[in-house]
């Protein structure tokens, strides 16, 4: 709160080429470890992953950025969690998609986690860790 608040008042009297040299990172903002073992705990032990063994998957596959996208030759890979757009969610790219998981995958990139675990768990319960 009380960095929102003096931000806000640096926004006011910051010209803005300089907010943007001082908060470069604005747009894509890293989870820290830590924030990505706290938001795995509810999963844990799920078919015998830890919570710990996500945090670890998480590195690897999109560096704790919620906003990752990767692109492949025809597909894509979103947020946290680099789930795939070929059967999972949907995007224009790939309409036919099966969208197993009934969301668009724009919300795999935004900083709620809810809906990417609860795809992440779908995922893992018809593939297993190996999509990972
Ligand atoms: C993507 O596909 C094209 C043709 O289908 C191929 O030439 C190219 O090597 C592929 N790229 C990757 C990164 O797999
Ligand atoms: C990607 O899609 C193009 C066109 O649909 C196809 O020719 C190509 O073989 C595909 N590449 C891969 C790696 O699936
Ligand atoms: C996060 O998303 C879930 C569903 O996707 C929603 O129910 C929940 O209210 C959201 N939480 C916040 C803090 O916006």
């Amino acid at each position: 709160m009380f960095e929102d608040l003096a931000v806000a008042k640096m926004m006011h009297s910051v010209p803005l080429f300089l907010v943007c040299i001082l908060f470069p990172a604005v747009q894509a903002i890293q989870l820290t470890k830590c924030e990505v073992y706290e938001a795995m705990k509810d999963m844990d032990g799920l078919q015998g992953i830890t919570a710990l063994e996500w945090t670890c998957i998480i590195f690897h596959s999109s560096g704790y950025d919620p906003q990752a996208i990767v692109k492949n030759n025809n597909s894509t890979e979103y947020g946290l969690f680099q789930i795939s757009n070929k059967h999972w969610c949907m995007s224009s790219e790939i309409p036919e998609s099966e969208n197993i998981c009934d969301m668009s995958c724009d919300k795999l990139l935004d900083y709620n986690l809810t809906d990417d675990k609860m795809c992440a768990q779908k995922i893992l319960a018809i593939k297993g860790i190996d999509y990972w």
